[in-house]
């Protein structure tokens, strides 16, 4: 398959007088982009875009997303028909080597994620020096930045050869272990090894929930939430943690600390760090006797600093479609183990105010991804400070796509190094200490 996008008709700007002509990229799905990649060699002009709202730093072959109408496709796979049928493995491989496996390859996989799933023994030490009150995120970036202390790098003259295939198993097999590690210090328990025997989720469960003394069960509606949670994670084309992993790595990064990176851009509460902050949110709506209007007013009072967390995005404009699926997991799930948690009534009533409120409907927005995945992990019996951890497990594959690709452009692709529009003082002279302030 060919990725490179097609040439449309170029654009033309008149500037100081004169006119520029601009070439115009078309990619599959018809989206056109004006490449002002010249622009300033031939203009001395650059491009103003705060917060990158119109400006593509790639043409990228991974994730298809319309924000106007919902749509949301890894590698051309709806992303309904993925949390549906596939398992988290499978659109492991599908993001980052571009296919769903053949049954044999997904063996492939599943046995190297069995072979790199310990950590380095001595890494063990390392959670002994953080407190037990640490941030998981805090750990997690920092132990899978530690990871490439421990491992070989790879040889960048082949970057995406043998050496990428063991480090994005690592990377994928190890994070779900440094998270359930991270996990069980902060509450004073012993470490649980992962198993060779168990799936992917599993594993993880078991890691985290299992003790010496006692086992956890395994509820494969539990298994089956938690599937569908990190397939909707996996990847969501060029978002601030991802942009991270290509800006860092275009620097030739190793993947390792490209990845930590990233891991600390989705630690903020803006990006993946909301779904904790929706269910604060929400407890602090409970504890506040339940009433929404007080805080829809209060997200809409520009004076107040305050925002409904789950809700909003910058480029769905309609219903996140990840979104839809969540919140009829969460239906499915707590009905299934037969829990009837208060939060869900209010995310519920706060969910139709927004849908019908002028404010809401007029800037278009929707509940996000983070609106009701919370609720869905707080029902399994994950802390709040590790669900962001969880949406990091989920995006695993789609960080190391995205540096696979950004490596196999021709040649490299360009160090990222946007321009500024300068703003500060003009020349000045220096002054003498002594004579500052004498003026
Ligand atoms: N509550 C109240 N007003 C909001 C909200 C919100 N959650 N989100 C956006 N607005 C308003 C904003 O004040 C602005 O109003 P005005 O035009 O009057 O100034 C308008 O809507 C446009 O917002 P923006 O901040 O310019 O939009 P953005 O594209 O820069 O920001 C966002 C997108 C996701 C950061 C923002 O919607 C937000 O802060 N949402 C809450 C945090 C959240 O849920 N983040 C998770 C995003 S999805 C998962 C992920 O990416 O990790």
């Amino acid at each position: 398959m060919d990725h490179h996008s097609q040439a449309g008709q170029p654009a033309k700007l008149i500037l100081d007088g004169n006119t520029f002509e601009l070439p115009v990229v078309v990619g599959s799905e018809g989206e056109k982009g004006i490449d002002i990649s010249k622009l300033r060699g031939q203009t001395n002009y650059v491009t103003l875009d705060h917060g990158f709202g119109n400006t593509s730093n790639c043409e990228s072959a991974i994730t298809f997303l319309d924000g106007d109408a919902g749509i949301l496709r890894y590698r051309g796979y709806p992303i309904e028909q993925l949390a549906e049928n596939t398992s988290f493995l499978e659109v492991a491989h599908l993001l980052i080597y571009g296919e769903l496996p053949t049954a044999e390859q997904l063996s492939h996989l599943s046995e190297r994620f069995t072979e790199h799933s310990m950590l380095h023994e001595d890494m063990k030490r390392f959670f002994n020096g953080f407190p037990s009150s640490a941030h998981p995120m805090a750990v997690l970036a920092s132990m899978v930045c530690s990871l490439s202390a421990f491992h070989p790098g790879i040889d960048m003259t082949n970057p995406t050869g043998e050496d990428f295939d063991r480090i994005a198993a690592q990377l994928m097999s190890k994070v779900r272990t440094i998270v359930a590690f991270a996990h069980k210090k902060s509450i004073g328990e012993p470490f649980i090894y992962p198993r060779g025997d168990m799936e992917y989720v599993p594993n993880l469960l078991n890691m985290m929930f299992s003790s010496p003394t006692k086992e956890y069960k395994i509820y494969d509606e539990v298994v089956q939430a938690m599937k569908v949670l990190f397939i909707l994670h996996a990847d969501h084309e060029q978002n601030c943690s991802t942009s991270t992993v290509r800006l860092v790595g275009s620097a030739r990064t190793n993947l390792f600390a490209s990845v930590s990176a990233g891991i600390c851009a989705l630690w903020g509460p803006l990006h993946g760090g909301a779904n904790e902050e929706v269910i604060h949110m929400l407890e602090m709506i409970q504890k506040d006797g339940g009433g929404i209007d007080k805080y829809i007013d209060m997200a809409k009072d520009k004076t107040k600093n305050f925002r409904l967390m789950g809700v909003g995005h910058r480029v769905y404009k309609s219903y996140d479609p990840r979104a839809k699926i969540i919140k009829q997991c969460v239906h499915d799930l707590l009905g299934k183990l037969g829990i009837d948690d208060p939060l869900l009534d209010i995310a519920i009533k706060l969910e139709e105010r927004v849908l019908k409120d002028p404010y809401f409907v007029e800037r278009n927005l929707y509940p996000n991804v983070d609106f009701y995945s919370g609720l869905i992990y707080k029902a399994i019996g994950i802390p709040k400070d590790m669900f962001t951890v969880m949406f990091a497990i989920g995006r695993m594959p789609g960080w190391i796509a995205h540096w696979k690709e950004m490596m196999e452009v021709p040649g490299g692709t360009k160090i990222g190094r946007p321009r500024q529009i300068y703003v500060g003082p003009t020349k000045r002279d220096y002054i003498p200490i002594i004579k500052r302030g004498l003026v």
